[in-house]
């Protein structure tokens, strides 16, 4: 940090909704009932975004589906919307797939993901005539196997990204070829519906690039006596979590001395908190987007070649769609900050498990007129700004939810709460384990939708 400059901050953008429900006293209620942590979760917010990927392929006169990457999310909540409003889920293991079923989703709207498949996991999988993108050689001859043996399989063939050399997903020319001529030879037990790829990062580009050599590659196995009917774009449209200025002015000022024990993230390590292009508006991108740099946009070639487009996003259907909150157990003071320990660990913030720091800023919320400590919150001197990290209850040196000193508007006190916005999208429980006995932080569903706040545990006890 240069001498004399604020801390750097990252405020995620505003949300008044959600900031009502936040003042309006809900989160110390439920810290009371359940200690904390706890994730709230805002169901009409995934509602929103899934409609919002509906109206993009709407708009652009595209046949297509939108299927929720299940990975991002444990929660049954979003599933249960998903069989509610036509959103279909990609699913990569039996577990995620039993869920799907569970809450009603059906088969044929469920696409499975994932290398290597279990034989449990496909056999499931085409029984529920679920679609499979087939990832390998070896994979195919076990689909084509079941299916003969139970009842004809639908399948995608996964194409490993031209530009992706190492990676370990996909099928590459050689196998791909391969792939269409066993596919062809066993074309009444198997249905070859078309062709996937899942690309890392978020560019829009590389996307409408290879989503333009699958409309070819289906053109070509039609050739073939294939259906080829669809291809699938997977996931990674990106999530705008902060505002373009606040997002580079907090790269340009952060340093190691901003974060306890001087500790650095390269900034390369961070999600791009910011993307002027995200959620449903990157698949609008997409489709407006000439493959290769030539002749018609890409969702001109689908309409012309009659293709439907699959995507898969996870992490943007759960945008603002929650948030994570921590009680604060304990504060001391080391030189120049402060080191807030809450009652839950990082496991719950799961950036920290890839070697890189949630960033978008926490928010204080104080323990209001409960008493603190002995004396009346509410009472409290407003007291000086100061910097804290964050760390969790746990013996490990390194378990700490936030590196950075983050600058608090007063000093926090045991019993406040801390508010880590939009953590749905893989923050909030891909990580999370009992570790050291603590429990699983319960998830709240909140239900604002006709102007009353109300909630209900994501997982109601069973019938
Ligand atoms: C095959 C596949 N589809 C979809 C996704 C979801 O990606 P995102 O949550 O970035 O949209 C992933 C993520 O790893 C994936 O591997």
């Amino acid at each position: 940090m240069t001498p004399g400059a604020p801390p750097p901050s990252l405020p995620a953008h505003p949300d008044p909704r959600l900031d009502a429900v936040l003042r309006g006293g809900l989160p110390h209620r439920l810290a009371h009932a359940f200690g904390g942590p706890f994730h709230l979760l805002l169901p009409d917010r995934f509602d929103a975004n899934a409609a919002a990927f509906h109206t993009a392929l709407a708009d652009s006169g595209v046949e297509g589906r939108v299927h929720y990457a299940k990975k991002a999310n444990k929660a049954a909540v979003w599933i249960e919307r998903c069989a509610i409003n036509g959103t279909g889920v990609d699913v990569a293991s039996l577990g995620e797939l039993r869920e799907a079923l569970g809450h009603g989703v059906r088969g044929e709207d469920i696409v499975v993901t994932g290398p290597a498949k279990a034989d449990d996991l496909l056999r499931t999988a085409v029984l529920h005539g679920c679609l499979l993108t087939v990832d390998a050689l070896d994979e195919l001859d076990r689909v084509t196997a079941l299916a003969a043996a139970t009842r004809p399989a639908r399948l995608l063939l996964r194409r490993r990204p031209p530009a992706a050399r190492y990676s370990r997903f996909g099928l590459d020319d050689t196998e791909l070829a391969f792939a269409l001529r066993t596919c062809a030879a066993a074309a009444g037990t198997v249905r070859t519906e078309g062709f996937s790829f899942h690309l890392t990062g978020y560019a829009t580009r590389p996307r409408a690039d290879l989503a333009g050599e699958l409309v070819d590659l289906c053109l070509t196995a039609r050739t073939m006596g294939l259906p080829a009917d669809r291809i699938g774009i997977g996931g990674g449209f990106a999530v705008d979590y902060a505002a373009a200025a606040d997002w580079e002015r907090f790269l340009a000022r952060q340093g190691p001395d901003d974060y306890h024990a001087g500790k650095s993230f390269p900034a390369a390590a961070f999600y791009p908190y910011h993307s002027p292009v995200a959620g449903a508006d990157a698949l609008r991108e997409i489709l407006a987007t000439r493959p290769g740099g030539r002749g018609a946009p890409l969702a001109d070639r689908l309409r012309a070649a009659g293709i439907t487009l699959l995507t898969e996003p996870g992490r943007a259907l759960l945008d603002r769609a929650g948030c994570t909150v921590f009680r604060v157990q304990g504060v001391k003071d080391r030189s120049g900050y402060a080191i807030l320990t809450v009652d839950g660990t990082s496991l719950s913030l799961s950036e920290q498990w890839f070697g890189s720091e949630y960033l978008p800023d926490p928010v204080l919320l104080p323990a209001g007129d409960r008493p603190v400590g002995g004396r009346p919150a509410g009472d409290r001197p407003a007291g000086r700004p100061v910097r804290a990290c964050v760390g969790g209850a746990t013996c490990l040196e390194t378990d700490l939810l936030t590196w950075r000193k983050v600058a608090f508007p007063a000093r926090p006190e045991p019993g406040d709460l801390l508010v880590y916005p939009n953590t749905a999208g893989y923050q909030m429980d891909s990580n999370e384990s009992p570790f050291h006995d603590l429990p699983l932080p319960p998830k709240v569903v909140v239900d604002t939708a006709d102007g009353r706040v109300r909630w209900r545990l994501d997982r109601r006890p069973a019938r």
